[in-house]
């Protein structure tokens, strides 16, 4: 059972200044939620009820995002506002969140072992908000978690990209065990077009086995400096305990422009379907 979800959310949203000069871009909106919520949404339909959220210095609006806010509730109680706050009341009372901060930024890597004591020794999920990820049927996490079941080891959701694009990913490459399922042999982090070994991204989307924190531990500083999750995972690729999966569904980069635009049309002009 993968009981705890991991959000690293201490990354400063650069590419949405000025509007995350204050408030963090994991609350940015599409259409009335924050796209944290999404992902814990995502993270709760795949059984998981503990968040554990990597924060960072002004991100306390994500805290009292997952609390009550007596004032506000007291103030829409019994009009037809009320309903606005159903889904968010549903999750504050049916997950635990914990918190801790990164006080340096030193990679995805880094803040995943960040989040260390908050995870323990057990499986669990990492969710990177700023992907949106949306589909009919089960979640992607939902889809990960019953790969997981069956391989027991790290799990990455892939997507193919333009092969112009692997310098924005980690990339892989493998064997193809069952359609769309890889054990993976090479994991590069950002590599250029000419370098990578294959044109599948993992995109935010990960299941790791609690070794992946001493392997951490140990990871020197790669691409831009940074301690990459996709180095330790690629130590976990050596012994084939990495499996990459072509989700179903479809992907926002919600940490581009261009992708929070499109998610957000396209979210809008669902919600009118329903
Ligand atoms: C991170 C990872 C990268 C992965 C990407 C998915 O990069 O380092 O391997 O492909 O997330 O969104 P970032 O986008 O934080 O630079």
């Amino acid at each position: 059972m993968i009981k705890k979800c991991l959000f690293p959310a201490a990354g400063y949203g650069t590419r949405f200044l000025p509007a995350t000069k204050a408030m963090p871009k994991e609350m940015l909106p599409i259409l009335t939620k924050p796209l944290i919520q999404y992902g814990v949404e995502e993270a709760m339909a795949a059984g998981m009820s503990t968040m554990a959220i990597v924060t960072g210095r002004g991100k306390r609006a994500i805290e009292d995002h997952f609390d009550v806010s007596y004032e506000l509730e007291h103030q829409i109680q019994g009009t037809d506002k009320e309903k606005m706050l159903a889904d968010i009341r549903d999750i504050i009372d049916s997950c635990t969140f914990s918190y801790t901060r990164q006080t340096e930024m030193r990679g995805l890597g880094h803040a995943i072992l960040t989040g260390e004591l908050l995870i323990g020794n057990e499986p669990f999920a990492v969710i990177l908000a700023d992907d949106l990820c949306v589909n009919d049927g089960a979640g992607v996490l939902e889809q990960m978690v019953k790969l997981y079941n069956e391989h027991q080891c790290s799990i990455v959701a892939i997507e193919e990209i333009d092969p112009s694009q692997t310098n924005k990913y980690g990339v892989i490459a493998g064997s193809e065990i069952a359609e769309g399922i890889y054990r993976v042999t090479t994991m590069v982090e950002k590599p250029s077009p000419a370098d990578a070994p294959s044109n599948l991204a993992i995109i935010g989307r990960y299941i790791l086995t609690p070794d992946i924190f001493d392997i951490l531990r140990e990871t020197a500083p790669g691409k831009g400096g940074e301690i990459q999750i996709t180095d330790a995972l690629m130590e976990q690729a050596k012994m084939g305990k990495v499996i990459a999966y072509k989700f179903r569904g479809k992907r926002y980069d919600c940490g581009s422009i261009d992708g929070y635009v499109q998610a957000t049309v396209e979210l809008y002009e669902k919600s009118k379907v329903k």
